[in-house]
């Protein structure tokens, strides 16, 4: 084994024993990048930890290659299943096909790869990232009739990691509901990488901007909370008032967004489910037990606005 291959395996895996009969999961986690993610991973390992199973869990730090590491690792460890939520959704074949000629069967947890050949895994769990989109788009709509009775103004995209499945499509699916209102057109969109930090850091540019300027109704639309909570700081740090001044919608329920709806700085948030945990062990259970499994499990989720945000946040502080 090279030396660098043993540092980046001593530095990035848990790993277990597994004992006789006991099964063994290996999670390529993408990285940590946000509360939802942190959510996720508490899922996966806590539920590894209930059942027995022995799971080897490592963390790519949002970089593709680690994880392709990580994934070969765990096929010459001989692990039972591979669980894989895709840093990006291309460049997932050889590696796919490696682990399908060992016939080690890979479970894409959360997020999907862009491949022809769907024998390269064996599921998909998690969101309908297309209908969150949409989702969102159809919230705005409907808000913007309410309250204004027209559908117009300026939408600032806060857009997720480039090239990453929920960052495609929830783009592709908010833009296909408000491709039928003319008046309501994106006006600058730039990545923030899904974390708090960069969404801050893209949001200060953009109120630099002529768009912000000129916009007569600011729209903020980001794909995940973090990202939105970061810009609802650089809002304020500029002056701007975040909830009077502009719509605020934001993607995955995390408990944060509820606060930031119930005091009246964010407007709504479009659920995502990170805890697949039990689903995805269910998985594995029948996998290993021979049983036939669906090729697609999506989860069921919710919009949550400024109607039951208060209410619900005692709820959601003990989720995610
Ligand atoms: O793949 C799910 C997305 O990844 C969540 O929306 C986001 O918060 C995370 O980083």
């Amino acid at each position: 084994m090279k030396r660098s291959l043993a540092l980046f395996l001593a530095l990035t895996m848990t790993a277990g024993f597994a004992m006789a009969g006991q099964i063994t999961v290996g999670f390529a986690q993408l990285g940590a990048e946000s509360m939802w993610r942190t959510a996720n991973t508490d899922s996966i390992k806590g539920e590894a930890e209930k059942r027995g199973i022995n799971l080897i869990f490592s963390d790519a730090q949002q970089k593709q290659e680690n994880q392709i590491r990580a994934v070969r690792s765990f096929i010459a460890q001989g692990v039972d299943v591979i669980g894989l939520p895709p840093v990006v959704n291309s460049g997932w074949e050889p590696v796919l096909r490696e682990a399908k000629e060992a016939g080690i069967p890979v479970i894409l947890a959360d997020r999907t790869v862009d491949t022809t050949d769907d024998s390269l895994y064996v599921s998909f769990i998690g969101s309908n990232f297309l209908d969150e989109g949409k989702n969102a788009g159809n919230w705005l709509v409907r808000e913007l009739k309410a309250k204004y009775g027209d559908v117009s103004g300026e939408v600032f995209e806060l857009v997720g990691t480039v090239g990453a499945a929920p960052a495609i499509d929830r783009k592709k699916g908010f833009e296909e509901i408000i491709a039928a209102h003319p008046a309501l057109k994106i006006v600058k969109s730039q990545s923030g990488d899904f974390t708090r930090a960069k969404g801050k850091e893209v949001m200060e540019a953009f109120i630099k901007s002529p768009e912000w300027t000129n916009a007569k109704r600011k729209i903020i639309f980001g794909h995940n909370d973090d990202m939105v909570l970061g810009a609802i700081q650089a809002l304020e740090e500029a002056g701007v008032n975040p909830g009077r001044e502009c719509i605020i919608i934001g993607v995955d329920g995390i408990a944060d967004a509820f606060e930031a709806i119930a005091q009246g700085k964010m407007h709504c948030t479009v659920e995502c489910n990170p805890l697949i945990g039990p689903q995805f062990y269910d998985m594995v259970e029948s996998i290993v037990a021979g049983k036939s499994i669906p090729k697609i499990v999506y989860s069921i989720e919710g919009t949550y606005d400024y109607y039951c945000a208060q209410a619900l946040l005692p709820w959601r502080r003990t989720l995610y």
